[in-house]
């Protein structure tokens, strides 16, 4: 099973495994998939972060995002132990706090964080209800989610163009930059399993929906630059006990 709403353990053994796969090749593969654009979009949503902000990012991976962070204080959670050590090299130590864990049952303090970030990792998350609901926890009130990911528009030109895109381009793309002992290793091959979390990712309505029952405000969803990428945030309210 894999839909809107998340994915089996099975299914989602299986993207880790890819994600892992790819890892050495990772940033490069994505610089070229989304023509320059990817750290485009990781820098302009890293601004959100104030220096004095406690950040969490969900779903770091190889610290592609995190290195872009520039708070003093910073936990990057990620399930994948091979993964975060890739990210060790990239991030400042000093500021940036490494979690081995998973964004459906996040091992941190209520109300502890100011901001969250899920940058092209909420797609991957196997229950997408109870990560909000932790997300929604650890945020003090007042504080803000972004999640980001690959713009998936409604029906129309746009969506055919990025579906197109997603389906054909990728995986021919990945095939030119990944190191080919990646699809020796792998069953199938690594982008295959992008292309399937992609047709089973729902709309930004979804998860705009999802974020509202929580108890999120100020909802909405924007592209990021060339409208290859939507951002969904929501904040936190203040209550009259907080
Ligand atoms: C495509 S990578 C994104 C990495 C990075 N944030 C970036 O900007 O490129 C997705 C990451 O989410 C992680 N992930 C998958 N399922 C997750 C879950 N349930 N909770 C938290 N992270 C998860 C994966 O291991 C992977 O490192």
């Amino acid at each position: 099973m894999m839909d809107a709403n998340g994915m089996s353990g099975r299914h989602w053994t299986e993207v880790v495994e890819a994600l892992e796969e790819i890892a050495p090749d990772y940033d490069r593969v994505n610089q070229l998939i989304t023509f320059g654009l990817a750290d485009r979009w990781r820098r302009e949503v890293a601004a959100y972060a104030e220096p004095d902000d406690v950040v969490l990012e969900v779903g770091s991976g190889p610290g592609s995002f995190a290195r872009h962070l520039i708070s003093k204080s910073i936990y990057c959670i990620e399930p994948s132990g091979e993964l975060a050590n890739y990210s060790k090299e990239l991030l400042d130590q000093n500021r940036i706090q490494l979690v081995r864990a998973v964004g459906e049952k996040i091992p941190m303090a209520d109300q502890s964080v100011d901001k969250v970030f899920c940058v092209f990792s909420f797609r991957d998350f196997f229950d997408k209800g109870e990560g909000i609901s932790e997300i929604h926890r650890v945020l003090k009130a007042g504080g803000e989610v972004r999640i980001v990911d690959v713009a998936k528009p409604p029906p129309g030109p746009l969506a055919k163009l990025l579906d197109m895109h997603v389906k054909h381009i990728v995986p021919r793309l990945a095939r030119i930059a990944v190191n080919p002992a990646s699809y020796h290793r792998l069953k199938r091959d690594p982008y295959m399993t992008f292309v399937d979390t992609y047709k089973a990712f729902g709309f930004t309505s979804i998860y705009e929906n999802l974020l509202s029952q929580q108890g999120f405000s100020e909802v909405k969803t924007e592209f990021l630059k060339m409208k290859g990428a939507t951002m969904t945030r929501g904040k936190k309210p203040w209550t009259s006990t907080s």
